[in-house]
């Protein structure tokens, strides 16, 4: 069976980059190790590791993406909790077979080669989760 390996990362939609980072880098003084735009999410993100895990902030660039849905209906806050797992796509029809409602059929890949999935937080317990397979 597909197991979880750690927690990734814990990301965080925020509606002012600068603003976050005056907290979570300045206050705390974790590191920022990445500040990059991902098109194709239509955000900012910002990384910012902690001992194998990363807090991750998301800044949406446009007003029409579902982050951006999700900020101007919640405001800034949590946004998800990011699982690493060994095997993605055996994890996914695990889920499924269980009656888990996953947002992405299917797992996607991100520009860093990383592939992962979204799991709806009616199934979650009010939670949204990521899977991540490095
Ligand atoms: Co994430």
């Amino acid at each position: 069976m597909p197991k979880i390996k750690s927690v990734n990362h814990v990301a965080v939609v925020v509606d002012d980059m600068q603003k976050s980072l005056a907290f979570w880098r300045d206050a705390l003084g974790i590191e920022l190790h990445e500040l990059r735009d991902v098109p194709a999410e239509n955000s900012q993100v910002a990384f910012l590791p902690i001992a194998g895990a990363e807090v991750e902030l998301v800044l949406p660039t446009t007003d029409d993406s579902g982050i951006a849905k999700y900020l101007a209906k919640r405001g800034p806050g949590m946004h998800h909790i990011c699982l690493e797992v060994d095997d993605i796509a055996g994890m996914m029809s695990h889920l499924k077979l269980k009656g888990i409602r996953l947002i992405n059929e299917q797992p996607r890949t991100g520009a860093d080669g990383k592939q992962y999935a979204f799991i709806h937080p009616e199934s979650t317990g009010g939670v949204l989760v990521e899977l991540y397979q490095i």
